[in-house]
């Protein structure tokens, strides 16, 4: 059924998700999602994908006529209570400006049965894809790093000391990368402990 290369996140995030879910029939959110790559690859083997961001392009939506760009942020989604099974953040969690807000609202927009998935490039990373960020690169901004390191690394806290939501899994994995070492990333499944709404 998985017809995705071996190692690419969708695969990833599709192999953790068929464990609890009918992929065929689920409704997934993408908070911060950017250009919505992981929805095109994901499009043909779920009921829905919406893409959420606060900075959508304006080429990217219209480009992608068959899946749905919703403008907004994670700390307010524009949707009604209980209407996904899956939520992910994919490299946005560190980005959100209220992590308690971010979850609030993914409690109210789970259904009964939902999780939460996050996926973060590890903090310990050496492969960035921005050259900003590559240690090794001229363009190397020990500023914009240090901000990025402390973005991941306060979401990370943050995950670890909340109450809200349970960590049912938590790992550290590489993404294959041609001709370089794998992008190290960090993920997580987060199951509400209580419905609030
Ligand atoms: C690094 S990109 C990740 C894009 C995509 N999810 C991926 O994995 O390639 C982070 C995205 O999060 C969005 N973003 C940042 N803060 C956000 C917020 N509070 N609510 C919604 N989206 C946000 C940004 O506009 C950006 O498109």
């Amino acid at each position: 059924m998985n017809k995705h290369k071996p190692g690419s996140i969708c695969t990833f995030l599709m192999e953790k998700w068929s464990k609890t879910h009918m992929l065929a029939e689920a409704y997934i959110l993408d908070i911060g999602c950017g250009k919505g790559a992981i929805g095109l690859q994901l499009n043909p083997y779920i009921a829905e994908y919406i893409g959420l961001d606060l900075n959508l392009e304006k080429e990217v939506v219209n480009a992608q006529k068959n899946r749905k760009f919703v403008c907004g942020r994670g700390e307010e989604m524009p949707f009604a209570n209980r209407t996904f099974d899956l939520l992910l953040f994919s490299m946005s969690w560190h980005l959100m400006e209220n992590h308690w807000q971010a979850l609030q609202e993914a409690k109210r927009v789970l259904k009964a049965n939902g999780l939460v998935s996050i996926l973060e490039v590890a903090d310990d990373n050496e492969n960035w894809k921005s050259k900003k960020l590559r240690k090794d690169n001229p363009l190397f901004d020990s500023d914009v790093y240090i901000h990025k390191i402390r973005l991941l690394q306060h979401g990370a806290y943050y995950l670890k000391i909340q109450q809200d939501f349970e960590i049912v899994e938590q790992q550290t994995f590489g993404i294959p990368v041609p001709h370089e070492p794998p992008a190290m990333l960090k993920y997580w499944t987060l199951k509400p402990r209580a419905q609030l709404f």
